[in-house]
């Protein structure tokens, strides 16, 4: 082959090579060459919607059934309803105790002809104890409570009247559909749970029992 023609070559080969040399290294860079992790990995392992969760931890002793969502459940009849009736009832768990009463006064959140028609969950948001005991619908209030004299008013969504709770009485929503009155939500949180709806047996299974 004639120098020119070797010379040529050279050049071309030398192009050639060069250009590919550089296509590798900018595809080295994309990779850390002290780990074996691949982007994807990275990603996965810091992608929070894959390693967190809303769930709570379970009860220490794992047998924590729980409602999805608040059930309604029939608790009386207006009509077999007289101003100052009290009626116990649990709801939405076994062993969350609520009251149901007519107060004879127009209440928040009251249901009925009247609006005076409410209910209330009994444990006193000061320390647990219960109020049911202490109910009182002539005066519109519930206390004081046996353990430290806390009241509360019933007319005015568990308002603490006096004592030493700082929380309103939770309230349950109440409605009435054909004469009947079903409890539907409880407003704020029972004492001593961290949501309404867990760690408990719900009502509607003990009523199928
Ligand atoms: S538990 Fe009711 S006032 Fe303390």
């Amino acid at each position: 082959m004639p120098d020119d023609d070797i010379d040529r070559a050279r050049r071309r080969f030398l192009q050639t090579t060069g250009a590919g040399a550089t296509l590798i290294l900018a595809g080295c860079s994309a990779f850390d060459s002290d780990s074996d992790e691949t982007p994807t990995d990275t990603q996965e392992e810091t992608n929070p919607s894959e390693s967190e969760t809303d769930d709570p931890p379970e009860s220490p002793s794992g047998q924590v059934e729980q409602l999805d969502a608040y059930p309604r459940v029939k608790i009386a009849s207006v009509s077999e309803l007289s101003t100052g009736d009290v009626i116990e009832f649990e709801y939405p768990l076994q062993e969350q105790s609520n009251f149901l009463t007519r107060l004879g006064e127009q209440a928040w959140d009251g249901v009925g002809p009247d609006g005076d028609i409410v209910a209330f969950n009994a444990m006193c948001t000061h320390a647990g104890c219960s109020v049911s005991g202490s109910v009182e619908p002539e005066d519109s209030r519930a206390g004081p409570c046996p353990c430290h004299y806390t009241s509360f008013d019933l007319s005015k969504g568990g308002l603490v009247n006096m004592g030493q709770a700082t929380s309103d009485l939770p309230q349950i929503d109440l409605e009435v559909d054909g004469g009947d009155i079903y409890a539907t939500y409880v407003e704020g949180l029972v004492w001593g749970y961290h949501n309404n709806l867990r760690t408990g047996t719900p009502i509607e299974a003990a009523q199928s029992n």
